[in-house]
């Protein structure tokens, strides 16, 4: 067979053709090449990757179809501090985002991508956030000077050829996005494996709906349908039109009976969302045939539907993964997804052409190479504190092979949501499980969480900050508006969604998680879809519904009555610190707060 001539147009869209005209005529690439999304055009892309440099093939005995990455030191997480919010008014962005006049960094961005492709190949990429074709879906199209983004974006999202035929009917507004690794190559120069530029910037403009992204090639700063589209240009799309666009995984827990309760949850980066969202119920909840189904584990967005009931859909078709930590014993259902056709990025590779990271496997490999290319021993690490994969090492695996898929995630209508749950990284203050009284007090619990920083982002790993409903980084417009958008949601519903704030993070005197956390969540969550269908018990307290000792089903699980009041305790002195440390943020959005979230924090003040 022939193979095709990339630089031809696969689209007859006069407005994308003119786009990709004017963006080439900016960023002068050498070539253009329109992706298919064809296996075979990503297995040409990979060995290019290979020849490259910036991909190693593993064995494929061992990880069939499965690549290795390793990035460059600094590009290595999202940039915060250079992520941006360009409204027309700073207002509109709010104070938890970046902003800069839309006009000047026009200019500014003029001026950097100027060139920045040269001698390079500019990808053609369209995707689809969601199925194509679903009422849900939004399209974007990303032209992106490196290869590694588009075999990447071809797991995460639906790309190619039926997104084109989306694209030519023209009936939905399309997502212009621009990216490049601002590494240009001068003739003759030679590449390094990971292009990338130290100067960043990862611009939205949610009035035009464009995304521009400069001098990153890592995760959510280069594959723009993730946080960029489906959450800052989203979460514009969803105020303006009635929806949500969500930080949440998404899971389905079905009872004995075959009863199905659909719930989201957010919790912020690296707090246990993927593993939450593949959790594997006890043996015991197993045997009486209770199973947790997966839709999404990063990403939702929810619609009210003609019924007045919301539904969510997984706009991803893919998990990008943390990777340090999952292993057989946390999380079987992500090994299983990752085990062929995914890249990884950031982990160690093992002598025999595998992958390793921290909390894989009991014993360490003998040697590996770690993230950066040096020489790892379990004696090095010892002596030198030296990780062999980085913290927030990832892979990049398709989620049709997650083997709790849920036979809805694809459904275009989405799935319908009982619940809600909150939750982060808190060693204190915050109980295992409580549900607020009701819809605003549960806004305000979104309102106010908190979560100790993880690798996820560059910045101080550990401390606590306030990360409102784990949209504190792709919240694209003023929080306090979001907060409204969430408090007015219920008047398009008839049956408005029970809300819960978890923590599988507290710590006891010694430092150690009182909770043990992964498989063991089920007991909460039972507790939770329970509740949410007027079944379970509780009692109250000043911060809301809690359940008792008795409460929970605790057969095969050795947990004293005496640890678990220790782990669910309303600690007054504790909260005290916790209100006062929601002033901060509540001073910044006083003039967007919605009344509703004073009150629910006058009312705890009260009740404490
Ligand atoms: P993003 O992809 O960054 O949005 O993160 P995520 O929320 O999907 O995070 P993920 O599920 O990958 O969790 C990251 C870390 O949390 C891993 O190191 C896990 O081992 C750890 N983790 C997840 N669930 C639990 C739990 O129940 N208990 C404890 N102690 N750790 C957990
Ligand atoms: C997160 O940081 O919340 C992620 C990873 O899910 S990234 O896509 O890189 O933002
Ligand atoms: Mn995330």
């Amino acid at each position: 067979m022939k193979s095709r001539n990339p630089s031809v147009p696969l689209s007859e869209n006069q407005h994308l053709l003119r786009w990709v005209q004017k963006m080439a005529d900016l960023c002068k690439p050498a070539a253009i090449h329109w992706v298919d999304g064809s296996q075979e055009e990503s297995d040409a892309l990979s060995a290019q990757l290979v020849a490259n440099g910036t991909f190693v093939k593993l064995n494929e005995k061992l990880w069939p179809g499965c690549y290795y990455a390793r990035s460059d030191a600094g590009d290595v997480a999202r940039v915060e501090d250079r992520t941006y919010i360009c409204s027309l008014s700073k207002d509109t962005a709010g104070p938890t985002n970046n902003w800069v006049d839309p006009f000047q960094m026009r200019r500014k961005l003029k001026e950097i991508f100027a060139g920045c492709m040269q001698g390079r190949t500019m990808y053609v990429l369209p995707y689809s956030m969601g199925p194509v074709g679903s009422p849900i879906s939004q399209i974007g199209v990303e032209l992106t000077d490196s290869p590694y983004v588009v075999v990447n974006m071809r797991i995460m999202a639906r790309v190619g050829l039926p997104v084109y035929r989306e694209i030519d009917k023209a009936e939905k507004r399309v997502v212009p996005c621009i990216h490049s690794v601002g590494h240009p190559l001068k003739p003759g120069q030679k590449d390094v494996p990971w292009p990338c530029n130290p100067e960043k910037y990862i611009v939205h403009f949610p009035e035009t709906r464009e995304i521009w992204s400069f001098g990153s090639g890592y995760g959510g700063n280069a594959l723009l349908g993730k946080k960029c589209f489906a959450l800052r240009i989203a979460s514009n799309m969803a105020r303006d039109e009635g929806w949500m666009a969500e930080h949440m995984l998404i899971l389905g827990v079905e009872n004995p009976k075959g009863e199905k309760t659909y719930v989201a949850a957010a919790f912020p980066s690296a707090c246990g969302k993927t593993n939450f969202a593949m959790l594997i119920p006890p043996a015991h909840f197993s045997q009486q045939g209770w199973k947790v189904w997966t839709v999404g584990d990063d990403i939702a967005w929810i619609k009210p539907d003609a019924n007045g009931c919301l539904r969510a859909i997984n706009p991803e078709a893919g998990f990008f993964g943390v990777a340090p930590g999952t292993s057989n014993t946390t999380n079987p259902n992500a090994m299983v997804s990752l085990a062929k056709n995914t890249i990884f990025t950031n982990v160690a590779l093992t002598p025999e052409g595998g992958v390793w990271w921290e909390g894989m496997t009991d014993v360490p490999p003998a040697e590996c190479t770690d993230w950066q290319g040096k020489k790892w021993t379990p004696a090095i690490a010892k002596e030198t504190g030296a990780k062999a994969a980085h913290p927030n090492a990832r892979f990049t695996a398709p989620a049709s092979q997650c083997p709790t898929i849920d036979p809805d995630w694809e459904n275009p209508e989405g799935v319908p949501i009982s619940a809600f749950i909150f939750g982060g990284r808190r060693a204190t203050t915050m109980p295992l499980v409580y549900q607020a009284f009701n819809w605003s007090a549960g806004v305000y619990t979104g309102a106010t969480m908190g979560s100790e920083m993880t690798a996820a982002a560059a910045g101080t790993i550990g401390k606590v900050r306030r990360d409102p409903f784990a949209m504190l980084p792709f919240c694209g417009y003023n929080m306090g508006d979001y907060f409204r958008h969430w408090i007015k949601m219920p008047r398009n519903l008839t049956e408005t969604p029970r809300i819960f704030h978890v923590n599988w993070f507290r710590k006891d005197k010694e430092g150690k998680f009182m909770w043990p956390g992964f498989s063991e969540n089920m007991r909460v969550l039972k507790w939770i879809t329970d509740r949410a269908r007027g079944r379970a018990l509780g009692r109250e307290t000043p911060i809301g519904w809690q359940p008792r000792y008795e409460d929970l089903d605790w057969e095969g699980m050795d947990f004293p009555k005496e640890r678990f009041d220790e782990l669910q305790a309303f600690d007054r002195e504790a909260w005290r610190a916790e209100v006062l440390g929601q002033e901060e943020l509540f001073l910044d959005l006083h003039d967007h707060l919605p009344k509703e979230l004073i009150y629910e924090r006058q009312l705890l003040i009260c009740r404490m």
